[in-house]
């Protein structure tokens, strides 16, 4: 085929939907809709700032089961779906629009294993070699308290399953670990720790890679930062991310290779040994151990916030470069490219998040977004009188970019200052680690 044929596949893609009503979600659709060949980018169910994007609409089928999704689908004769969220992948989404002829971008449930079982996933890692900490399965409380006695040292408790991030306690006595699996056991995540992981605790500095895989093949996007506590200085509870930036200059072009060929290709290798194609995002959490790179934990999808961070960074050809990775076919995408910027994230989130939050406070927005600041919505609706208000935890991202860190995060931090709400909160340092803070 010549590449003339190969771009004129890839053009016929005209509409998309994408699945969640997130913050990433709302980056992706904007990110995407600078490809000039696309008509239409759904969101579903999509926020308050949906349709503020040019070329996206928000839709919200009357439930949000499967056969709504597929019923959209056919309606309004989507050639691409990109599922965000982890919970519609492991529920198998993916494979019911396969099965009715859809091209999807995303993993089918068997590969969205990858994150809703940190057991399943452990296994892949120790059968292709992949490094991660030392760990114990256990299916009952005895025996989690047992292995915890006889490792005789404070272990990190993990839910095995999906728990909205807070799953993990990391602990720093014994007792501690005590208490956390007595917790995991009486059932505070649900069936998600009906089994249990205990984790040899490990140190160093996190950070995120990112994969787009085919099924076969795969393209690595640059690193990003995310930053999981409620508090500057990384204090106070664990959220779905505080605010993120990338490229994050602790990995370099050589260290992102190694890395691939470390952890990324292998995992998708392991992948495909247990029969399973799989094609969308491999997210891999890694600490920079003295021993070496480690991965935490895998996803199956793109991090939020580090999406919001990214998507700015990516070249047009995005679009189409997504859509060859879900035909199976990445050999024929055309080169992505990546801005040379900084770019930074940083989210506001409502009052009492990530605990009790309130809801419903009228948000005051007075920037306009340019090429080098966006505003992502995450939790926000519309009110009778078509006012932007909060409905949700996370509420926003703010985004960036600049030829430094130092420039990205002014702006970003300028940028807060038009914006309000009451008892909206947001971390004063993120990206400390790439910038000077004054206070
Ligand atoms: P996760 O939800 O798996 O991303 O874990 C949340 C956070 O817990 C991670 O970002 C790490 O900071 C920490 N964590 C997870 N596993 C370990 C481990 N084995 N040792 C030390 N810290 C960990
Ligand atoms: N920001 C972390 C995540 O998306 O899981």
């Amino acid at each position: 085929m010549t590449k003339n044929q190969q771009l004129k596949e890839l053009s016929e893609l005209k509409r998309i939907l994408i699945i969640g009503g997130g913050g990433r979600e709302n980056s992706i659709a904007w990110a995407l809709s600078k490809n000039k060949s696309i008509e239409q980018i759904y969101v579903c169910p999509g926020n308050g700032g949906t349709n503020s994007y040019s070329k996206c609409f928000r839709i919200k089928p009357k439930s949000a089961n499967q056969d709504s999704i597929i019923f959209e689908c056919q309606r309004l004769k989507i050639d691409l779906v990109i599922i965000g969220p982890e919970d519609p992948l492991a529920q198998g989404l993916a494979n019911r629009l396969r099965e009715k002829g859809f091209t999807v971008f995303g993993p089918g449930k068997e590969g969205a294993q990858l994150e809703a079982s940190k057991d399943w996933a452990k296994t892949l890692m120790l059968e292709n070699n992949i490094p991660t900490a030392n760990y114990w399965a256990s299916n009952s409380q005895e025996e989690a308290l047992n292995i915890l006695n006889s490792v005789g040292q404070p272990l990190v408790v993990k839910a095995d399953g999906l728990a909205a991030g807070k799953g993990v306690t990391v602990c720093e006595t014994i007792e501690q670990s005590k208490d956390a699996i007595k917790e995991a056991f009486s059932g505070k995540f649900g069936s998600a720790s009906n089994k249990v992981i205990l984790e040899e605790k490990i140190e160093g500095p996190e950070v995120s890679i990112f994969a787009l895989c085919d099924g076969e093949k795969l393209i690595v996007l640059p690193p990003a930062q995310d930053h999981k506590r409620l508090l500057d200085g990384d204090n106070g509870p664990n959220t779905g991310g505080m605010g993120a930036y990338a490229p994050a200059p602790l990995i370099n072009q050589k260290d992102l290779q190694d890395l691939t060929e470390l952890i990324l290709l292998p995992t998708l290798k392991g992948l495909k040994k247990k029969g399973i194609k799989y094609i969308g995002v491999i997210y891999a959490g890694l600490m920079l151990t003295s021993s070496g790179p480690k991965v935490i934990e895998f996803n199956c999808r793109f991090g939020d916030p580090e999406c919001q961070a990214l998507m700015p960074l990516m070249g047009d050809e995005l679009a189409s470069v997504i859509f060859a990775c879900a035909r199976g076919e990445l050999e024929k995408a055309p080169k992505l490219s990546f801005k040379n910027h900084c770019s930074a994230c940083i989210v506001v989130a409502s009052k009492g998040y990530p605990k009790t939050l309130q809801t419903g406070d009228k948000i005051n927005i007075n920037i306009e977004s340019n090429s080098l600041l966006q505003v992502f919505h995450a939790g926000t609706a519309r009110d009778k009188f078509d006012n932007i208000i909060t409905s949700g935890g996370r509420v926003l991202s703010v985004v960036t970019q600049g030829e430094s860190f130092e420039d990205a995060f002014n702006l970003a931090y300028k940028s807060l200052e038009k914006i309000n709400f009451e008892g909206m909160q947001f971390r004063k340092d993120i990206g400390y680690q790439v910038r000077e803070i004054i206070d």
